[in-house]
């Protein structure tokens, strides 16, 4: 089967069209033969090499961490689907690698897709969509009525993630440029802070919660909007010692994670607010609960451009510009 693979990690490292052998099957697993795989930030930040200290890749290594297509074939203890379903996944840490032609992925990370979706908008919903869900329910634990700032409305999570907040009657403000506007707009957000000429810290106060898509001095400035007891979690700053456990790494990068959090440990202490990184995990049964949104036309996917898999680097060096609006996906099959 085809595959876009980078033979070592480096911002310059092109995306290259391989051959590998169709993956063979694990007692649990579905073959799925991928029609479209968005493309995510995490692609780019693992071909640089940036995720280096929580997993290394076996090269050649095929980019793509989400995909939509049909089950071909089953592994002897599959119980929840069959051959011909209409599927979509992102697949667990160790087992990705989505711009090719199949991939074998475990029952318990797969849904059906949603049913009124075609490939290439499924395939744009899975990671940002259990990003979103993982940050507001699971960790934030907000509830209605309650208020969030979702930093950078417009991106790939950002669109999700109000369509997802606005579902849970939450208040939700938003930073975005003049070009986003209109689309965080549509997605139903209440307060729209657009980042070039407005510092959303001097207009937002007491909020319960920011879900921090930036990091940097947004991450830093976000403490200062939130009230006493309030949480920022962040999945763009920096990961915390809790994700050096998650990954079950040894005691080194625990130290190095505890090190380099240090300053945001910090400010969080200083205005008394809570703070968590977030990486988030693949999971079926989430995503299942996101059909089912999905479903009752609670939340759209929001499409900005396709590409043909032998393009799927240009698609990355799109992503990489951190200009997209919604989400860019590589399609592999009509
Ligand atoms: N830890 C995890 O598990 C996890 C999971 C998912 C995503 N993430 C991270 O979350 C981040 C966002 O992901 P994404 O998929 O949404 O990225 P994305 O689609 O590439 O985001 C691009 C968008 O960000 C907007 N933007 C850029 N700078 C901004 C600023 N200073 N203020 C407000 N908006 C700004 C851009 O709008 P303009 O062009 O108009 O400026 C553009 O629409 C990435 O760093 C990604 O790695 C982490």
């Amino acid at each position: 089967m085809k595959g876009m693979a980078i033979k070592k990690y480096g911002k310059t490292s092109p995306l290259e069209e391989m051959e590998f052998p169709i993956p063979t099957l694990r007692d649990e697993d579905l073959l799925i033969e991928i029609h479209a795989a968005s493309v995510n930030p995490i692609d780019f930040k693992n071909r640089n090499g940036m995720v280096k200290i929580l997993y290394t890749c076996p090269m050649p290594f095929i980019l793509g961490n989400d995909c939509a297509g049909i089950v071909t074939k089953v592994g002897s203890k599959v119980t929840k689907f069959k051959i011909g379903d209409r599927v979509y996944s992102r697949p667990p840490k160790g087992r990705s690698g989505t711009f090719a032609e199949y991939i074998a992925i475990d029952q318990s990370y797969v849904a059906r897709m949603p049913q009124g979706l075609n490939f290439v908008e499924a395939a744009s919903i899975t990671l940002v969509g259990l990003t979103a869900y993982q940050a507001l329910h699971d960790s934030l634990k907000l509830t209605k009525g309650q208020k969030v700032l979702i930093h950078a409305g417009s991106g790939g999570l950002g669109t999700f993630a109000i369509q997802l907040a606005k579902s849970m009657g939450l208040y939700v403000a938003t930073t975005a440029s003049d070009k986003g506007y209109e689309l965080v707009k549509s997605m139903g957000a209440d307060e729209i802070i657009n980042y070039k000429t407005e510092a959303f810290e001097e207009r937002l106060h007491d909020f319960d919660a920011v879900l921090d898509t930036l990091g940097g001095s947004s991450l830093t400035k976000s403490f200062k909007v939130v009230k006493k007891g309030g949480k920022v979690l962040s999945v763009s700053g920096i990961p915390d010692r809790r994700i050096a456990s998650q990954f079950g790494l040894g005691l080194l990068p625990h130290v190095l994670l505890t090190l380099a959090s240090s300053p945001i440990t910090a400010t969080s202490y200083y205005y008394g607010v809570d703070y968590e990184f977030l990486f988030m995990l693949a999971n079926g049964q989430q995503l299942k609960h996101i059909t089912d949104l999905i479903d009752q036309g609670v939340i759209r996917p929001v499409i900005d451009q396709i590409f043909p898999l032998s393009e799927a680097q240009k698609a990355l060096d799109y992503v990489e510009s951190g200009r997209a609006k919604g989400k860019v996906v590589v399609q592999i099959r009509e």
